[in-house]
């Protein structure tokens, strides 16, 4: 039989199995795809549905044969799980497969090793390697150890072992370092910004449901997209302008994925702490993938989890021009709210109503007041203009200055606070 070899990619061999009376169920697709967007190249998929894991190579002897042969067959360089090995599993596979064996989490993180654009982003791929391959280490060399035995092997490997990990805990402790130093930069813009008052809109969603082409598109910024799960791993922040708002800023975040191991988890908190102190999320679906209503569910639970479930949320849709049909306007909810818009990213369909509907929510606050104010209050004009909110000045026929503003409510009140005024004298 004649196979036809690709140009590029690592070669490589999927394996899923569903064990039986597990909750764990993948989605063999997905992971299909996760390989591709590590530069993978699959060749064939051995699926199954065995009764219990084998605890020394995983899979059990039947199983292994046919991974075995299949390997031989394509000449794959690589055989990925679907699924978490230990670090001795990995290492009796690869024995047995002759090639290299990687699990699950070994190929996320190898996704987004080769995504991470920013110093924080490489920084936190990194930690997570780190202490991915230093429980892989401290088994890899237990291993050798026992399988070469022998006088005077034992305390060599244990002496390097030794100093591995003091190199590889020297290294964590450095990165934690500068993660805080990073962290604690990015608080500071993060004051800045509050203090300005301007509002802040993250895009959150389901890996490859179109964020960053969404983003890309309203900030005209050609931030890296492609068809690659994760293309984005570090939120990425930009100036947007909206209809009858002003500026507000659009954040990205990275994609969403089921089961992803609590290593990252931990590693992508950054992202995730972006999006709680958004003011709106916009929820990116793809609305035409046939599990949309599944992975809607997963980046709420998400979402709940990281404690953002409180924050007003527009549903976008996107990939609309993939339907084909006439696009609905803004949906709204029974208070006349925007719940859903349908986009495409792609050809900038719908993209005003969502500029609009995003203007409604941010807006809702938003109250018009005309402010009289005697001239000793030069300070309070001052704090207004800066802030944008005047919208005309005259003088009325006292003579006291008269501002149309519009401005969120609760800055009002504050504002006026700070100047020891009242609403009830100077608001007409
Ligand atoms: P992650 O960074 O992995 O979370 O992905 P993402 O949600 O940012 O998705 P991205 O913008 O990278 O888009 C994923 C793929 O979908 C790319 O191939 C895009 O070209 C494609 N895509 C995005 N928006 C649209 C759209 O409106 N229509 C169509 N047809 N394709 C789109």
């Amino acid at each position: 039989m004649f196979f036809e070899r690709p140009d590029s990619g690592e070669l490589c061999i999927l394996v899923h199995l569903e064990f039986y009376q597990s909750d764990e169920s993948g989605d063999p697709r997905e992971f299909e795809e996760l390989a591709i967007s590590a530069g993978a190249c699959p060749l064939d998929l051995i699926t199954g549905s065995p009764h219990q894991i084998n605890p020394r190579s995983f899979v059990g002897s039947g199983k292994l044969e046919e991974i075995h042969q299949a390997v031989q067959l394509h000449q794959a360089e690589l055989v990925l799980f679907n699924h978490s090995l230990s670090p001795s599993q990995e290492r009796n596979l690869e024995k047995a497969l002759g090639c290299r064996v990687l699990d699950r989490t070994g190929l996320i993180l190898d996704i987004f090793a080769q995504r991470a654009r920013s110093y924080e982003g490489k920084l936190q791929v990194e930690l997570a390697q780190l202490q991915h391959t230093r429980t892989r280490l401290v088994r890899g060399w237990t291993h050798l150890d026992r399988q070469k035995g022998g006088i005077g092997l034992r305390g060599v490997g244990e002496t390097q072992l030794e100093i591995d990990q003091r190199l590889i805990g020297e290294r964590i402790k450095s990165i934690n370092k500068s993660l805080d130093k990073v962290k604690r930069q990015r608080d500071q813009g993060r004051k800045a910004r509050k203090r300005a008052e301007v509002p802040t809109v993250s895009l959150v969603g389901y890996t490859n449901a179109g964020k960053t082409s969404l983003f890309n598109h309203l900030t005209n910024e050609n931030i890296y997209a492609a068809d690659q799960l994760f293309a984005t791993l570090d939120s990425t922040l930009r100036k947007i302008q909206l209809p009858d708002m002003g500026t507000a800023i659009l954040a990205d975040t990275v994609g969403f994925i089921r089961d992803l191991p609590h290593q990252l988890v931990d590693a992508f908190r950054a992202t995730l702490e972006e999006t709680i102190e958004a003011s709106l999320l916009l929820h990116v679906v793809d609305c035409h993938s046939e599990q949309r209503f599944i992975l809607q569910d997963e980046v709420d639970r998400v979402l709940q989890e990281i404690g953002a479930s409180e924050i007003p949320t527009l549903l976008v849709y996107n990939k609309a021009d993939l339907l084909g049909q006439e696009l609905p306007g803004i949906e709204r909810d029974d208070q006349g709210k925007p719940w859903r818009v349908w986009v495409s990213a792609l050809n900038g369909e719908g993209v005003e109503n969502l500029l609009q509907a995003i203007s409604e929510l941010l807006g809702e606050d938003f109250i018009e007041p005309e402010l009289h104010l005697p001239q000793q209050n030069g300070r309070l004009r001052a704090k207004l203009y800066h802030q944008g909110a005047v919208k005309n000045e005259s003088l009325d026929e006292q003579g006291q200055m008269c501002l149309s503003l519009r401005l969120p409510k609760q800055d009002f009140e504050r504002l006026l606070k700070e100047e020891g005024l009242d609403a009830k004298s100077c608001v007409r």
